[in-house]
């Protein structure tokens, strides 16, 4: 061979090198940062969404609906990284993690699918009386996911780019946002391990997706709702100390439904969780909070360590306290205690602030009623109601709470 043979043929094993070196990279970023490889080639639509009217599309009966998947929306937010790669690798750029609405891949080894190493979040964007959008605290939104990810050994999604993410896919959705007063677009970010393996083992690999629809109005305009019947629930229990009971796991929920199941056929509307340490000590009403209110303008509801710290929770604890002038306990609540209550309530994401009428007691029978009949809310119920929807749909001048509204852009 020739020297400029042998000049050639260096040339050209350094150049097929190179080539394969980049389509080594290229499938790894598309591998690590990409999913549904059909629907990839989105980046001009998603330009062309972010810029958009942020008007509710005139043709959809946004008040004809349930809670449920009601239409298929544009955009779903979707962002893998592999195992190892920190929580700086999550994206915040919409051109890479927006892709039109659809199915997720998934190998059936999957961790998630396995061992339910999963988590989920759920929030609401509210068209505001003004026309604007608004996230209602979703900084703390980030924050639990946070929780969550270092109990399930997830890497943790940076808090700004959990917000960005949620901004971004409401914008990309505005027009899914209903108009004022007939309902939210419900946002359910999850986080999983995406990785497949047969090993007993956290994932090689997690997705970041969030995918939202359009939901109802939960409380119906100019009729107060009908204060809901609980049945507290002895023989089932959905959390214990040193579990997950405190961060929102996918695995929290199923357990939950056949217990759900079984109260609804006896005639009620809500399972009333109880403590696995006995005497009757409160939990969770389902997947929301519980609250009792004492003539005394004091209110009651149990301390955190085996329950969700309810969002909602946190902001009713602040309303009443600040607003209200009662005092607020968060301790251990018996259903004992529940005798001398005049009101309950319970709260969350979904349903608001829900006013408990009743709560009948499985093992006994005997039923506690709140008010005179427990067909009516009680009313600082009422009033907590009333003051959390002003300041989600900017009714009033809730300047106080304004640092609670994230207005999305
Ligand atoms: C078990 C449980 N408790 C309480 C809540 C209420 O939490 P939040 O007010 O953040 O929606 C939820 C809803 O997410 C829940 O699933």
């Amino acid at each position: 061979m020739t020297v400029e043979g042998k000049e050639n043929v260096t040339r050209d094993i350094v150049i097929t090198g190179v080539a394969l070196l980049l389509q080594g990279l290229t499938s790894y970023y598309f591998s690590s940062k990409c999913c549904e490889s059909s629907s990839l080639s989105n980046d001009g639509s998603v330009d062309a969404a972010l810029s958009k009217s942020m008007e509710p599309d005139p043709s959809t009966p946004f008040e004809s609906f349930g809670f449920g998947l009601n239409v298929e929306v544009d955009f779903m937010w979707i962002d893998r990284i592999n195992e190892g790669a920190g929580s700086a690798a999550y994206s915040s750029e919409p051109r890479l993690c927006l892709k039109p609405m659809g199915e997720i891949r998934l190998h059936p080894a999957a961790t998630v699918l396995n061992y339910g190493q999963s988590l989920f979040e759920g929030m609401k964007a509210f068209r505001r009386v003004d026309g604007s959008i608004a996230l209602f605290r979703p900084e703390r939104n980030a924050s639990r996911i946070k929780s969550g990810a270092a109990r399930l050994l997830i890497p943790p999604i940076p808090e700004n780019v959990f917000v960005k993410a949620c901004n971004d896919l409401v914008r990309a959705n505005a027009k899914w946002v209903p108009p004022y007063g007939k309902g939210a677009l419900y946002l359910r970010p999850l986080l999983f391990g995406s990785g497949a393996a047969l090993g007993v083992k956290p994932s090689t690999q997690y997705t970041f997706c969030i995918y939202c629809s359009p939901v109802g109005d939960y409380f119906k305009k100019g009729s107060d709702p009908k204060p809901i019947r609980l049945q507290a629930i002895e023989d089932y229990s959905r959390a214990a100390p040193g579990g997950v009971g405190s961060v929102k796991a996918a695995g929290n929920y199923a357990p939950c439904f056949k217990v759900q199941k079984e109260v609804k056929e006896r005639g009620y509307d809500e399972a009333l969780f109880l403590s696995v340490l006995g005497n009757g000590v409160i939990e969770e009403a389902g997947a929301s909070n519980f609250f009792a209110v004492f003539p005394d303008n004091s209110i009651m509801t149990p301390s955190l360590g085996t329950i969700l710290p309810g969002i909602t929770r946190e902001s009713v604890i602040e309303l009443a306290r600040n607003r209200f002038g009662c005092t607020v306990y968060e301790r251990q609540l018996t259903l004992d205690d529940l005798k001398d209550a005049s009101e309950a309530f319970c709260c969350g994401t979904g349903a608001s602030i829900t006013a408990v009428g009743s709560v009948n007691i499985a093992s006994t029978e005997e039923s506690i009623i709140f008010g005179e009949d427990g067909t009516t809310m009680g009313p600082l119920t009422k009033s907590i109601k009333e003051s959390l929807l002003a300041i989600q749909m900017g009714t009033n001048a809730e300047s106080n709470y304004s640092n609670w509204i994230h207005r999305i852009e």
